[in-house]
């Protein structure tokens, strides 16, 4: 594959469309779905779906706010607001799992933000320990966190492991200091592949790399450089995120536009470079920004055709469970619902010390939208979808399911002359180069997608 086929591909299929991150996307959350309704989905989870339990704790701090940032997270300024959105957040967990059948198992647990090492650990302790005492955890249960590499050292993460944390994400962006700089970002304290080492000493913790393509003063191949260093340093996954430039909503993203920001084409030809630079050094790619040593359970759920998808990003189907979410702008997703916590953090803090929830928009999916977000979840994890095998693991007649996702084989006309699908009326195979418009190919079955034309943004 080279470059230009790859790039003219994705400028052809360039179209408004869902991402997929959910189904359906949140920008369809209504505020007519409220903290009773998300209550009357966690009882109801006790006997729909999956039975295993995520969970999800948002930690709203860091102590710098990057430019570029388009999480939800605050200044960190008093130590006690900490403690008070911590206890909030301890409450309204035990509050949630006092309705969860006590026999279901926590597989997964994951710490995002913020900046979650950006409180002591102790906090990220006595969440942890609620959980052991409130819910049973599973021998395996991944448990992890997203750290900013600014403040992590060795005693960080003995102390971090010591409170259980197993899968450790660092957020590197660039290692270029001058990048850094522009985007009001501290570097590393230590080497990162010493932090990486570290970490990975005992055999019991993976690492994850975040990177971000987009940024003022990186170029095609500042970025490769990163990629260079990165596959050397060896993580076990890398992520390489498309910058998000919506300074409507985030303000301080303008700052970035006085320094100026590399061009869309520009910023096709670093997802498609370290695409090809990563591809073809040791990783295995998931999805068109996830990679994934051989080795790790990713790829091996790729291999296997079980790879799953959350908020949380890529997740294999055995560990994966409804994910139960706690905290400021925490989504929840259940069987049959997602439910959003307020972004606000003084609203958060004062309703769940009032007794109350703090859910402020949500989604009740019906049974035919559940079955098309499995369906759909399946042709974007593992590229493939066989609609006998679909059927029959749903408990539903092949064509009751091929009529509700309108599937007809003359849409996929397109797809199929540019190599980008296999497709028959058994199923759809997405080829190597399909995977880069997937998104696409999943939209030819997505029977609601007529209703929503407007609210999307373009692939790219
Ligand atoms: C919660 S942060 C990770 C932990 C920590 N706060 C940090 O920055 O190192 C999650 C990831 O979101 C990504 N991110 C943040 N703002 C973004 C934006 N505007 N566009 C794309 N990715 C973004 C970054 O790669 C970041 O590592
Ligand atoms: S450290 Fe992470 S969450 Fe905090 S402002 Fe920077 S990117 Fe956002």
């Amino acid at each position: 594959m080279h470059t230009e086929e790859i790039k003219s591909l994705l400028l052809k299929y360039n179209q408004a469309g869902p991402r997929y991150t959910s189904y359906p996307p949140a920008n369809h959350f209504t505020t007519d779905f409220t903290s009773a309704d998300y209550l009357k989905s966690v009882k109801s989870s006790d006997s729909n779906g999956n039975q295993s339990i995520s969970l999800y704790f948002h930690i709203p701090f860091c102590s710098r706010i990057c430019f570029f940032c388009g999480c939800t997270t605050n200044k960190l300024t008093a130590e006690e607001l900490v403690q008070q959105y911590i206890n909030a957040v301890i409450k309204e967990f035990r509050y949630i799992s006092s309705s969860i059948d006590k026999r279901r198992e926590v597989t997964q647990i994951h710490f995002g933000g913020g900046t979650p090492n950006a409180i002591d650990s102790l906090y990220l302790k006595q969440i942890i320990d609620s959980v052991k005492s409130e819910l049973k955890l599973n021998s395996n249960a991944e448990i992890a966190i997203e750290c900013n590499p600014a403040y992590l050292d060795k005693s960080d993460i003995d102390a971090l492991k010591s409170a259980g944390f197993n899968r450790f994400s660092l957020g590197i962006q660039d290692f270029n200091p001058e990048v850094l700089k522009v985007v009001n970002r501290e570097q590393s304290k230590l080497p990162v592949k010493t932090l990486v080492d570290y970490i990975r000493d005992d055999g019991a913790a993976s690492v994850n790399l975040d990177f971000i393509y987009g940024l003022p003063k990186q170029t095609v191949e500042s970025f490769l450089e990163n990629m260079r260093m990165a596959a050397e340093i060896k993580p076990d996954r890398l992520v390489t995120f498309s910058y998000a430039h919506v300074p409507w909503v985030k303000k301080a993203q303008h700052i970035l536009e006085k320094t100026g920001l590399p061009s869309a084409d520009i910023k096709l030809e670093m997802l498609v470079e370290g695409y090809r630079y990563l591809t073809n050094n040791g990783y295995t790619a998931v999805g068109m920004d996830h990679y994934a040593r051989p080795d790790d359970s990713l790829a091996i759920a790729l291999e296997e055709g079980t790879l799953h998808r959350n908020f949380q990003g890529y997740c294999t189907r055995e560990t994966t469970g409804q994910v139960f979410a706690f905290g400021l702008s925490a989504i929840s997703q259940l069987w049959d619902s997602y439910a959003q916590n307020t972004k606000d953090l003084r609203t958060y803090i004062e309703n769940i010390d009032g007794n109350k929830l703090a859910v402020e928009r949500g989604y009740r999916l019906n049974n035919e939208q559940i079955i098309v977000r499995a369906a759909i979840n399946q042709l974007m994890c593992n590229m493939n979808i066989n609609f006998n095998t679909f059927a029959a693991e749903n408990s539903i007649d092949t064509d009751y399911l091929k009529r509700l996702l309108r599937f007809d084989i003359s849409n996929f006309t397109d797809f199929e002359n540019d190599g980008l699908v296999k497709v028959s009326e058994d199923g759809i195979e997405v080829t190597r180069m399909g995977s880069f418009v997937v998104r696409n190919i999943a939209m030819a079955i997505d029977p609601f997608l007529e209703q929503r034309e407007g609210m999307y943004s373009k692939t790219i």
